[in-house]
């Protein structure tokens, strides 16, 4: 069901397809011309606008430009005159969702419930998007300062391409988040985002991790297994502390990247995987290369987008709207009521060293609320050490 605001000054017209919709289950109100319209589309907040083209004072298409500069996402369809096709294109380029034309072919209900239905579809599509976006991205990706903004910005430029991310930063500064937020920003947000920890895994075991590996293939592959490069297929895959990798491993690594096929471990076949690849390390990969210990090539194949994340005693900025977010976070987890933190609290919190950056925040966060003597957290809760305050000349 939805609200949809007719606008023609035909009477007869407007009855006419006002009625054939409210019988498919639409609300509708009627405007017998633009200026009605106009009052009325404020009140009413139409899921859907459907107007007459040629009308006295204002044709559908003023109507149109008036309304999407207020409300930019407003769904519109145009009604033309049968073999007015220029008309149509012009409605379409001022932001008409779609255009319906009018004559006998009209008085088929089928024709204009397919119409509406397909604008409303469009539209709710549009929003399940966002919101799944708001819930996935928005919420987790927290902060106000300017290195946060650009990261941002980076973030949104590269997402929607397929070329491989190399996220860099010190120990809890957020890489993981990032890598989340990337994928969720990309085409591929709706395939799969396949993580797995280079470093928590026996080099004997990394292969087949990544690889796969086919029953028998070694003592203990009772089953035939996939790996992760084709559970991401379609998706994303994080390599997490890349730097750990060992050299053979990089070598096969690079293989699969320049091949776009994977090899299960104990098999033969060729099984073609459409993965992009992201991976952070807190090591100076460069300085690695250099000492040998990682490919350049792999290096230069992995590097093509490289983001490096601030540690947080360099965005100060931040730290306000990331302790807010983790209050709401534990008086959520643990239904506390906690209202925030006290003004002198928050601004020694963003003198601090944070050497364990935001996930270190997040502890002091969470230790703060644990024993806190009011519902505003106030200095003490905290236990901050005067010797980790960072000077402030030191300070950007
Ligand atoms: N911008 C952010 N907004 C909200 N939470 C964040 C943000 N950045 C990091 N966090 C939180 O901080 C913690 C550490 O983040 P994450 O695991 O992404 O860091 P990391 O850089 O991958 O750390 P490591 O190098 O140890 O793997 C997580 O609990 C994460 O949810
Ligand atoms: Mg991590």
């Amino acid at each position: 069901m939805a609200k949809i605001l007719v606008v023609d000054d035909e009477e007869i017209m407007r009855d006419m397809i006002a009625d054939t919709l409210e019988l498919s289950g639409h609300r509708c109100s009627v405007a017998a011309n633009p200026q009605v319209a106009l009052e009325q589309i404020t009140v009413l907040n139409p899921d859907l606008v459907i107007s007459d083209y040629k009308m006295p004072g204002m044709t559908g298409i003023d109507l149109l430009k008036v309304i999407k500069k207020d409300r930019p996402s407003q769904p519109f369809l145009m009604m033309t005159a049968f073999g007015t096709i220029e008309t149509a294109v012009e409605a379409l380029q001022n932001g008409a969702d779609h255009f319906i034309e009018k004559g006998d072919n009209l008085t088929k209900s089928e024709i204009l419930e397919h119409a509406v239905n397909m604008v409303l579809d469009k539209y709710r599509f549009r929003q399940e998007n966002s919101a799944l976006k708001k819930r996935l991205v928005g919420k987790d990706f927290i902060g106000q300062g300017e290195k946060y903004i650009e990261l941002n910005k980076f973030v949104e430029t590269v997402a929607p391409t397929n070329a491989s991310v190399l996220i860099t930063g010190e120990s809890g500064v957020g890489k993981e988040v990032l890598a989340r937020a990337v994928h969720y920003q990309s085409l591929r947000a709706g395939g799969p985002f396949i993580k797995i920890n280079c470093a928590a895994l026996p080099e004997s075991l990394i292969e087949s991790e990544l690889f796969g590996h086919e029953k028998g293939s070694f003592t203990g592959a009772l089953k035939t297994r996939r790996g992760k490069f084709e559970l991401a297929d379609g998706g994303t895959l994080l390599l997490d502390e890349i730097g750990e990798m060992p050299l053979a491993m990089q070598s096969k690594l690079l293989r699969v990247l320049q091949e776009r096929v994977v090899v299960r471990v104990g098999g033969d076949d060729e099984i073609k995987v459409d993965v992009r690849l992201i991976c952070t390390t807190n090591r100076d990969l460069k300085n690695e290369v250099s000492k040998g210990t990682f490919r350049e090539d792999l290096y230069y194949r992995l590097s093509v987008v490289p983001l490096h994340v601030p540690p947080l005693r360099e965005r100060a900025e931040d730290i306000p709207p990331l302790v807010n977010y983790f209050i709401n976070k534990f008086n959520e987890e643990n239904g506390y009521a906690v209202e925030g933190s006290s003004d002198d609290a928050m601004e020694l919190l963003q003198k601090q060293k944070w050497q364990g950056n935001i996930r270190q925040l997040e502890n002091a966060v969470e230790r703060a609320m644990v024993f806190r003597k009011s519902s505003l957290l106030q200095i003490e809760d905290f236990d901050l050490e005067d010797k980790n305050v960072v000077k402030s000349k030191k300070r950007q």
